[in-house]
């Protein structure tokens, strides 16, 4: 439960509001995720650059580790914000994360801090996913 002032927030608030807390020196560009598990929990996080760049670390990567730290391991809804002129789209690492824990038609909105969103699954973003179906024996 991520609260504010003692109120519970919803997935759009969380992820507006970890987006604040993002460490973007390098691109100044920040991001924010909030996901919803399955047992109804709200988890957050933010990019967190580094100045040896390929060691940062996205929005949404850090809101699955949260999940996966608290014990939960099934998404059912993710929010993605960031300050563009369109709601940016995760990239391919995440899209790889987010099928890792979630189901094709879980929900995924995109968004941008000026309310613009955009809806869409983790299989929309990820077709034709590699999965641990694809490593079974023939
Ligand atoms: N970034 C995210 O956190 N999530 C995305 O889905 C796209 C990109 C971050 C990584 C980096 O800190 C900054 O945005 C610019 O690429």
């Amino acid at each position: 439960m991520i609260k504010k002032w003692g109120i519970v927030m919803s997935l759009k608030e969380a992820a507006l509001s970890v987006r604040e807390k993002a460490y973007a020196p390098y691109s100044n560009f920040k991001v924010g995720a909030a996901l919803r598990s399955t047992s109804g929990e709200i988890f957050s996080g933010c990019n967190v650059e580094n100045v040896a760049y390929p060691e940062g670390t996205c929005a949404e990567a850090g809101a699955i580790a949260a999940m996966v730290a608290a014990g939960e391991q099934k998404l059912a809804e993710v929010y993605v914000v960031a300050s563009s002129p369109q709601p940016v789209p995760p990239c391919g690492g995440c899209r790889q994360k987010l099928a890792e824990f979630g189901n094709r038609d879980v929900k995924v909105t995109l968004a941008t801090v000026e309310g613009d969103e955009f809806e869409t699954t983790i299989g929309q973003l990820l077709p034709g996913a590699f999965d641990a179906s694809h490593m079974e024996d023939s």
